[in-house]
């Protein structure tokens, strides 16, 4: 699917599909002055349906119109936006998708979205979040379905169509820019989605390498022999359960200008199928836990774009994959594993699995690539979802700075994050009477957060933040840009971090 920027007359604009956003329309049922020249065309058509009260410009309504000959589109659709003043970059998302699920349900092929100028955004954003919505809607995951013979259609142009005049310089940058954030979500919900069984950590390995020649990235695959000879005995330590080995993952993105800068890293938790191990979960819903590398499918998605994008530092995205399965060869309750840092960990669940993979992948960052800060994402506990739900994800940092820009970037994206606090108790909630730290915290007390401790030990000075996606990867509650499954979630808010990075200072 390509998406256009162009400067015309939506009016004489042939198109299968010109879908026309519209504010709220007041009481007074008048049509709004933008609306004439199309209801002119109509023969009143428009005028009718507003006099009538059927069309009001509300959230999400719709009024599909026929034009018959009358204008050279084949179908014009009326999108309610709600009040003018909640019109943001995230109503163009929705915007742009569903214009793109309204044409697919209809075949179109070419569908052309009417972006009139606004108060409140200039011309790169609204074309940036419209493509991204546009991108995003069309997203299926269809890859394990015999063809339907009814397959829905393939959408080939989106056409955001500028009042004429419209300078195109920004709106041009601005799709661009949004499509392939996009298209980098949706690789990452690509990734996220695939069950278990078909993306065990060697084939997500594959699948970054795959990514990283596409887009001229670098690349790294340690397997288990690796791993041993760097005594990365905590990420041994969950892959052992699985017939299936663990790898660590490094993609690197080097731009010619400055090269010798200190990079910034992007860990992962990479658990491609997490069972909780011998502490096994209950089966309710233990599908899902196929999702439970999320956080690297976004490091994966994020360092496309930054390949893509040309973006001007230097970011490492580093993955810890692993499965986590009971067996006769799985770590246990009790265990005592020592990490490549040389820090002990006294295992008290083995579904607390995340923070012990990331304890080696945040150890290997740090020492291989001496980053200017870190930020790790990961589906690390169902206490975050109990705190924030589907609707946040958690934000943990130990630098100020670093957290601010996180939680703009997420506002700007609405990929939002929320601050959670990360105190002395429950770092003190970490520390084990025989090891150095334990896996678990004070029980059921301040979940995230005492995983969130447990990291920061392997952290050190390093500027880090910690982004738990664990109610935000996942979704069954579909929104015009969002189907049911992995939301690929990360990928707009680390670019954002990047657009606003400039003076890496923290
Ligand atoms: N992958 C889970 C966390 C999770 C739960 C992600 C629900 C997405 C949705 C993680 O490995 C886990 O099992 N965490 C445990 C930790 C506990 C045993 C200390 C949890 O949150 O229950
Ligand atoms: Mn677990
Ligand atoms: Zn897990």
């Amino acid at each position: 699917m390509r998406v256009t920027a162009e400067a015309r007359d939506i009016l004489a604009t042939a198109t299968d599909l010109l879908v026309i956003p519209v504010t709220a329309i007041g009481d007074e049922k008048r049509l709004p002055g933008r609306l004439s020249g199309l209801d002119r065309a109509l023969e009143g058509g428009v005028e009718a349906a507003v006099a009538s009260g059927d069309f009001r410009g509300e959230r999400d309504q719709r009024l599909l119109l026929y034009p018959n000959g009358a204008l050279p589109a084949k179908r014009v659709l009326l999108l309610g936006l709600g009040k003018d003043s909640g019109v943001d970059a995230d109503a163009l998302r929705r915007v742009g998708g569903t214009a793109v699920r309204e044409g697919t349900a209809r075949k179109a092929a070419k569908v052309t979205v009417a972006a009139a100028r606004s108060r409140r955004l200039r011309t790169g954003a609204m074309a940036q979040a419209l493509a991204e919505g546009a991108v995003l809607g069309s997203y299926r995951f269809d890859a394990y379905k015999k063809k339907a013979e009814d397959a829905p259609g393939e959408i080939a142009t989106v056409q955001l169509s500028f009042d004429p005049g419209t300078d195109l310089k920004g709106a041009r940058a601005g799709a661009k820019r949004g499509a392939v954030l996009a298209d980098s979500q949706n690789v990452a919900r690509d990734l996220s989605n695939a069950p278990g069984n078909a993306l065990p950590p060697a084939q997500l390995a594959r699948e970054a390498q795959k990514v990283a020649k596409e887009v001229g990235l670098r690349v790294r695959v340690l397997g288990t022999p690796e791993l041993r000879k760097r005594k990365m005995g905590a990420i041994l330590a969950v892959g052992g359960g699985s017939a299936n080995p663990p790898r660590l993952i490094a993609l690197e993105h080097r731009p010619k200008r400055r090269k010798n800068a200190a990079p910034l890293c992007f860990v992962g938790k990479g658990v491609t199928f997490d069972s909780g191990g011998i502490s096994i979960k209950p089966s309710a819903a233990m599908d899902e836990m196929k999702h439970d590398m999320s956080g690297a499918a976004a490091v994966v998605g994020a360092l496309r774009a930054c390949a893509l994008l040309d973006v001007p530092y230097p970011v490492v995205g580093v993955i810890g994959a692993a499965e986590n399965l009971p067996s006769a060869t799985a770590y246990r309750p009790g265990d005592i594993v020592t990490s490549a840092s040389g820090k002990t960990i006294e295992v008290l669940n083995t579904d607390a699995e995340g923070r012990v993979v990331l304890a080696d992948a945040i150890h290997y960052a740090k020492t291989e690539y001496d980053p200017c800060a870190i930020v790790d994402l990961a589906t690390l506990t169902g206490a975050c979802v109990v705190a924030l739900g589907r609707w946040a994800t958690g934000l943990f940092a130990n630098n100020q700075r670093l957290s601010d820009r996180l939680r703009r970037a997420g506002d700007v994206t609405s990929e939002l994050a929320w601050p959670l606090p990360l105190m002395e108790g429950h770092k003190k909630a970490v520390k084990s009477p025989v090891a150095d730290l334990k896996n678990t915290g004070a029980g059921r007390e301040a979940g995230s957060s005492t995983a969130a401790a447990f990291l920061a030990a392997f952290v050190g000075d390093t500027p880090w933040a910690h982004l738990d996606i664990a109610g935000t990867a996942w979704t069954t509650h579909t929104t015009p840009y969002q189907p049911r499954g992995a939301t690929g979630v990360g990928v707009r808010i680390l670019l954002e971090l990047l657009a606003d990075w400039k003076s890496p200072k923290l």
